[in-house]
């Protein structure tokens, strides 16, 4: 008898915790590498946002070196201050080489000054070294 109420309760118990898992699951955010909402792409800081909407990620990704160097390197290389900002927002609106190798970065002549220095802030925020 005592067998049985135990396999009985065993069971039950996997059953709920069964549950439990899949309501804690339910309850989970997601994390998405794309959006598929409007709602979610409004939470995207705007720097992000613009470089998205910009032709940037053709030549950078967020860790890892493609055309040019990225976004996370040139965040560890420049502190962040006014001065780089500019800097580097008026870098990627007359185009650069040099600095990283001799590849050269197209310029943005009709990108917003005010938009790519949002742009820059967003890239050396993902500074990951003190
Ligand atoms: C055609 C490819 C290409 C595109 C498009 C591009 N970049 Fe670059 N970017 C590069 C290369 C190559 C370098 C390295 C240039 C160098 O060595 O000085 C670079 C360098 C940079 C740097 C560092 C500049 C420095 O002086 O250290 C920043 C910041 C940057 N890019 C941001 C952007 C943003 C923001 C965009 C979109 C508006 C963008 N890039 C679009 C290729 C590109």
């Amino acid at each position: 008898m005592s067998v049985f109420i135990m396999a009985c309760n065993g069971n039950e118990s996997t059953q709920s915790s069964n549950q439990d898992l899949k309501a804690e699951t339910d309850r989970m955010p997601v994390k998405k590498a794309i959006p598929d909402s409007e709602e979610e792409v409004s939470e995207l800081p705007e720097g992000l946002k613009l470089i998205n909407g910009s032709d940037c990620n053709v030549c950078h990704k967020k860790d890892i070196k493609l055309v040019g160097p990225s976004y996370i390197d040139i965040a560890n290389k420049y502190d962040k201050s006014d001065k780089v900002i500019t800097t580097l927002a008026e870098t990627i609106i007359k185009g650069g080489k040099g600095v990283w190798g001799e590849v050269m970065m197209t310029a943005h002549p009709s990108l917003k000054g005010e938009d790519v220095e949002k742009m820059v802030e967003y890239i050396l925020d993902l500074r990951t070294i003190e």
